[in-house]
């Protein structure tokens, strides 16, 4: 069975070869893929066990090779890319030639990220050395489950469906351990799909605009209703019960019989926790995790987004 590596060189061939490579990156791990090549594209799907049609991000090692993905760049999101990336931030723009149907899934858009994360910087940095334009990589999960922010998470969710050439890349856990924020960038004013670490009042500061939050119709699987969710049943904000798991900043004391999975100090603390804890209750094999939402805009508003999909009937 495949074993974690932290052979970045071994990586970037694997991707030149058409091979899957997982890899860290600041908010979550990543499963890899040369962005160009339809084959190794389709074995991401059959891997994590995702519908076709969804589309995929597209990782870049800077923001000069945007050009060869995106057209038509509005200010506003040159302005976001020139102040979060590299970072926890995807812009949905107008798609290049380059970015294929199996890509965008038939869309016109294409999603775009420079991730910051050490390891997924050298990876990119290097892959593109070897003549590579980007990287697809959806979040390193089986369709629908919790997504992994540790090459272990990785390993117990993917490695027995990966094949000997493939890689995983071992690194530091994500430090922000929730996905990036995603915004509209195809209309006039900045759209936000997904909230995550880049908040709307960063936008602001950048931009000097509004954004929107998730009125786009673009399909996203991030914002399907069931998503992001353990095998046990997640409750929010409710008294934790004898043999319940429990999510909570550490000034919500433990009830007697609870099983605590983290003790977060701060909002950025339990967004680092949150999916390991989640996959800490399937571990331990807890039938119930009870979630206690932090509160507050920013961060704590991704926070929720993701405890209401992971609680979502
Ligand atoms: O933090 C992240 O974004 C992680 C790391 C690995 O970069 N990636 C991630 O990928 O969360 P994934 O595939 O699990 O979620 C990406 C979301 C999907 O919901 C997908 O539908 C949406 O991005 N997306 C990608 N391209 C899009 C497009 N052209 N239009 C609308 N949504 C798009
Ligand atoms: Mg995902």
């Amino acid at each position: 069975m495949l074993r974690p590596t932290t052979d970045i060189e071994q990586a970037a061939h694997a991707l030149v070869s058409g091979q899957l490579v997982a890899f860290p990156t600041e908010t979550v791990y990543g499963l890899g893929a040369d962005a160009t090549n339809p084959a190794a594209v389709a074995r991401i799907y059959s891997v994590k066990g995702r519908p076709l049609n969804h589309p995929l991000i597209v990782h870049i090692a800077s923001s000069a090779l945007l050009s060869s993905w995106a057209k038509d760049i509005p200010e506003y999101a040159l302005k976001l890319a020139d102040s979060f990336w590299p970072g926890p931030m995807t812009l949905i723009l107008r798609r290049t030639q380059l970015a294929k149907d199996f890509i965008t899934g038939s869309q016109d858009s294409v999603g775009v990220r420079v991730p910051s994360h050490p390891i997924a910087q050298e990876l990119l940095k290097r892959f593109t050395e070897l003549g590579g334009l980007g990287v697809a990589a959806p979040s390193a999960n089986q369709f629908g489950r919790v997504s992994t922010t540790s090459a272990a998470a990785v390993m117990e969710d993917l490695s027995s469906l990966m094949q000997d050439a493939d890689v995983i890349l071992e690194g530091e856990d994500s430090d922000i351990g929730i996905e990036s924020t995603i915004i509209d960038c195809t209309g006039n004013l900045p759209v936000i799909l997904r909230p995550g670490a880049i908040t709307a009042s960063m936008i602001r500061q950048v931009t000097g605009l509004e954004a929107e939050e998730g009125t786009s119709t673009i399909r996203v699987s991030g914002s399907m209703e069931k998503h992001y969710s353990p095998i046990a049943k997640v409750v929010l904000d409710v008294q934790a019960l004898p043999g319940d798991g429990l999510i909570a900043l550490s000034d919500v004391e433990t009830p007697k019989g609870a099983v605590r999975l983290c003790e977060p100090s701060s909002t950025e603390e339990y967004a680092a926790m949150l999916y390991s804890s989640l996959r800490l209750a399937d571990q331990l094999k807890l039938k119930r995790v009870v979630a206690i939402s932090p509160v507050g805009e920013g961060l704590a508003a991704a926070i929720r987004n993701r405890l209401a999909k992971a609680s979502a009937e």
